[in-house]
């Protein structure tokens, strides 16, 4: 009777792993990159996705060859400042009916969407706007006017 001896392998020429424990290693390495992933993502959840809004206080200066009456709407405002011998005074330009931005016009404001018109204070002349467009708080400090689109003031309120 003949016994079969196994080679003896040295710790530099180890057994070759089974394919079925790659695979099952494999298997552990994606499940581990997957919550890698998705810890990444959760931890990214917090932040918000879009930028703040502009504040609602902004500060502007008037140009100094505006005429009484005439409306200046600072770049990217709903707002259309006025200056007159009483002081400044701010009107915002978004339509009481459904939100448009309304356009100064020779005698006021019109809005582009539905076609109310707005006398030059405000008061509504054609509907279908059921309300005057609202006079915002502004502080006059110098030669800058700050205008908050958040308050509301009563309507002829001016700040000399
Ligand atoms: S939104 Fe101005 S009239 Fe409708």
């Amino acid at each position: 009777m003949t016994t079969q001896v196994s080679p003896k392998r040295s710790r530099l020429d180890p057994e070759p792993m089974p394919r079925r424990d790659w695979l099952g290693l494999g298997a552990l390495w994606a499940m581990a990159v997957s919550f890698l992933f998705a810890t990444v993502g959760m931890m990214r959840l917090p932040k918000a996705a879009v930028l703040p809004s502009p504040s609602k206080k902004f500060r502007v200066a008037l140009p100094e060859t505006l005429a009484a009456g005439e409306p200046f709407v600072p770049p990217g405002r709903s707002v259309a400042l006025f200056r007159d011998e009483e002081g400044v005074y701010a009107i915002s330009t978004v339509c009481t009916h459904l939100g448009c931005i309304v356009k100064p016009a020779a005698d006021g404001f019109e809005c582009p969407c539905h076609g109310s018109r707005f006398a030059p204070d405000g008061e509504v002349r054609k509907g279908p706007a059921p309300k005057p467009l609202a006079w915002l708080k502004v502080s006059v400090s110098g030669s800058l006017v700050t205008i908050d689109e958040g308050t509301t003031v009563p309507q002829g309120t001016k700040v000399a």
